[in-house]
Order: structure tokens, then C-alpha cells, then sequence
């Protein structure tokens, strides 16, 4: 069988955690070898890269910032993603370049056309098999960011930056439906599990 790469993304507060946890799960009741990963992030290079990405303080400008990100990326592929691919090893990462579209791009305003060419150079044709998107309305992704203790330079974005990141991650995935399955995830916990469950099951039969 070949192995899948696998992106879980979405607004901050969609509940990520909880459903890595779920993934994790599944993976490992069916014995299948899994790598988890995370972005930004993922080798020693790209959790520095993160630490100074999140921090508050950090000063830098839009386009910088996304080049942090495909560093960070490019480096991740590269030690971590593409070999475990090569080995046969299925590979969950949490947050991809789906992010970069969202954040930097609906978020912030950067145009799509110079991440993509970014995400062309970085990834060649690389993509995950599959993105499943979770989602929440902004106001409950909003009171879940407010009711952390710590908040990231990202998570101190107003409303409308989270709106904007929101609409862009739904409008990916309605354009491209074979690659994205979007999870409502304001729900109780246990519905969304099994709806991910599914989603696996579908994925690995269909192998
Ligand atoms: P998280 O992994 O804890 O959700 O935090 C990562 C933050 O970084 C999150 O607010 C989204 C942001 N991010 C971007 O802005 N662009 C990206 O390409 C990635 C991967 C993350």
C-alpha cells in the first residue's frame, strides 16, 4: 500500500488536539506505521523558526514571514516528510501549506500567485492526499483563542483576520473537494471522532 500524507488544518480553536488524538488512535489500532508531524516546525531548524514565528515580540514582515514559513516547510520535506514517504511510513502533519494560503494569504493579504510559487519550488508537485479541514463558526474559534491563557502573535489577530483566514481554508477546499474533507467540529466530540474515523477508513480502502 502506498503510503498517504495527511494535513489536519483549520482556525485557531477548531479543535485540532482533540482530533490528532483521534488519528493517532486509529492509526495505531490498525497497526499502521504513522509518523506525526506539525508545522511550523517539525525539525530542530523549523521549531526554532516556530518559536520566533509565534513569539509576540517578534517584529517582521509579511513577505519574511512567509518565508520563514516555506523555510521551515522545505526543511521539514526534506528530513522528515519525503523520507518517511520513501520508507513506507504514512505521515499526519498538523498544519500544512494550506496554512500559508489562509494566513498569510487570506489573513494578512499576501497574493496567492507568490505563495504559490513559493509552494511550486518548495513542494514541486507535492500535495497531501488528503487535508481534512476542521471547522468552527469564528465566534466559537474567537472565545477558544480568548480563553487561552497565552496568546501567539498569531492568536492576538482581530476578528477579521480570523474571518478572512476562515473564508480562504473553505474556499480551498470547495474548489478542490478530492483533496480536502471539511470536518464541522462544533460538535460533540464524539460525532466529530466518528466522522473522521470514517474519513480514514474510506481513505486506507480505497488504497
Ligand atoms: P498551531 O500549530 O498551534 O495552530 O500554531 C501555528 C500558528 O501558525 C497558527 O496560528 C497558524 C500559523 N501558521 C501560519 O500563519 N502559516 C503557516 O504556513 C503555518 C503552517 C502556520
Amino acid at each position: 500500500m502506498q503510503p498517504k500524507f495527511l494535513t489536519l488544518d483549520g482556525i485557531d480553536g477548531a479543535g485540532k488536539t482533540t482530533q490528532l488524538n483521534v488519528i493517532r488512535a486509529w492509526f495505531e489500532a490498525r497497526g499502521l506505521p504513522v509518523l506525526f508531524t506539525r508545522e511550523p516546525g517539525g525539525t530542530p531548524l523549523g521549531e526554532r523558526l516556530r518559536e520566533i514565528l509565534l513569539a509576540p515580540e517578534t517584529q517582521v514582515s509579511l513577505r519574511t514571514e512567509t518565508l520563514m514559513m516555506f523555510a521551515a516547510r522545505c526543511q521539514h520535506l526534506e528530513d522528515v516528510i519525503l523520507p518517511a514517504l520513501k520508507n513506507g511510513v504514512n505521515v499526519v502533519s498538523d498544519r500544512f501549506t494550506d496554512a500559508t494560503f489562509a494566513y498569510q494569504g487570506g489573513g494578512r493579504g499576501l497574493p496567492d500567485a507568490d505563495i504559490a510559487v513559493l509552494e511550486r519550488w518548495v513542494q514541486g508537485s507535492l500535495k497531501p492526499d488528503l487535508t481534512i479541514l476542521l471547522d468552527v463558526p469564528l465566534e466559537v474559534s474567537l472565545a477558544r483563542i480568548e480563553s487561552s491563557r497565552e496568546k501567539d502573535r498569531f492568536e492576538q489577530e482581530q476578528a477579521d483576520f480570523f474571518r478572512r483566514v476562515r473564508d480562504v481554508y473553505l474556499q480551498r477546499a470547495a474548489a478542490a473537494p478530492e483533496r480536502y474533507v471539511v470536518v464541522n467540529s462544533n460538535r460533540e466530540k464524539a460525532d466529530v471522532k466518528v466522522e473522521i474515523e470514517t474519513v480514514l477508513d474510506k481513505l486506507f480502502q480505497a488504497a
